[in-house]
């Protein structure tokens, strides 16, 4: 049995420890910023642009103070806990085209999730990143103007070493809750080359649309999806070329950019 002085040495300081920018060997034009303590990494890779930084940024933050989520929510998380990146994005694509930039985080992120867990994740339309059908993961996109040139910055949050009670919500995960003991370090360069695959692909024109198909666990669902001032039941039929969800409900087709979707379990499925 260990004593209760080893029993402490052993807590959230050796088991959460700092990233090691150091030991990242990341694909061009990626290159790191962290940060011990940020607002939120969103809003610092929107000012590094408004400074001048090109496309490639990568902002990380060990604890973020007022950390943003979608649809105006905080996110909050313990220093050390988890991952919470920013993506600095130029793309050289039609701006109406860049709504599937979070959608293809989302990918990249279930792929190194997969890599470095051996858990397979899946991905609840728009942005979550579940494990084990529970959210481990968040994406947040933004645009910002500098000089009439817009950027794209794209934000995750990984959870990775919460226990329970430092979740926000009952049903939300972290990796160390789903047995998988990582290094934010490793889990870090796995997110940057997926994200850089997955980037480089829908740069170069690949349409992403079957893949999001496949790791995408919405689809075929009944589902509630909450809008401001609307409520819509139906069943998700499909994502759209431009990355909206489809959803069928009272025999009409509803194509939605935006919505907080709920599961609804299926009499057959209780
Ligand atoms: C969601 O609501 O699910 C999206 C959460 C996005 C959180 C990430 S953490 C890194 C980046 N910085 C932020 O302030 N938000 C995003």
């Amino acid at each position: 049995m260990p004593s209760a002085n080893l029993f402490s040495m052993n807590s959230s300081a050796d088991v959460r420890p700092p990233l090691e920018p150091a030991r990242l060997s990341l694909p061009k034009p990626f290159r790191v910023e962290v940060l011990e303590t940020a607002v939120s990494t969103n809003a610092v890779a929107a000012a590094r642009f408004q400074e001048g930084e090109s496309e490639g940024l990568v902002v990380v933050a060990e604890h973020q103070t007022a950390g943003r989520g979608r649809l105006d929510r905080d996110w909050i998380t313990p220093a050390r806990s988890s991952l919470t990146v920013s993506f600095l994005l130029t793309p050289q694509v039609e701006v109406t085209r860049w709504t599937w930039l979070p959608l293809l985080t989302g990918l990249a992120a279930a792929s190194a999730l997969a890599e470095v867990t051996q858990i397979a994740p899946k991905l609840k339309w728009p942005n979550d990143v579940l494990l084990n059908g529970r959210k481990a993961g968040g994406i947040l996109l933004e645009l910002v103007e500098h000089q009439s040139a817009p950027a794209a910055i794209v934000g995750i949050g990984i959870n990775v070493h919460q226990a329970q009670d430092e979740l926000p919500v009952p049903d939300a995960t972290s990796l160390a809750l789903e047995g998988a003991a990582v290094d934010r370090t490793q889990l870090l360069q796995a997110l940057v080359e997926a994200f850089s695959r997955e980037y480089d692909a829908w740069c170069g024109g690949l349409d992403p649309r079957e893949r999001y198909r496949d790791e995408c666990d919405t689809i075929g669902r009944e589902v509630v999806v909450h809008m401001i001032g609307q409520d819509l039941r139906g069943t998700v039929q499909d994502v759209d070329e431009t990355g909206q969800l489809v959803v069928l409900a009272d025999g009409q087709v509803h194509h939605l950019a935006v919505g907080d979707v709920e599961y609804v379990r299926r009499q057959d499925q209780i």
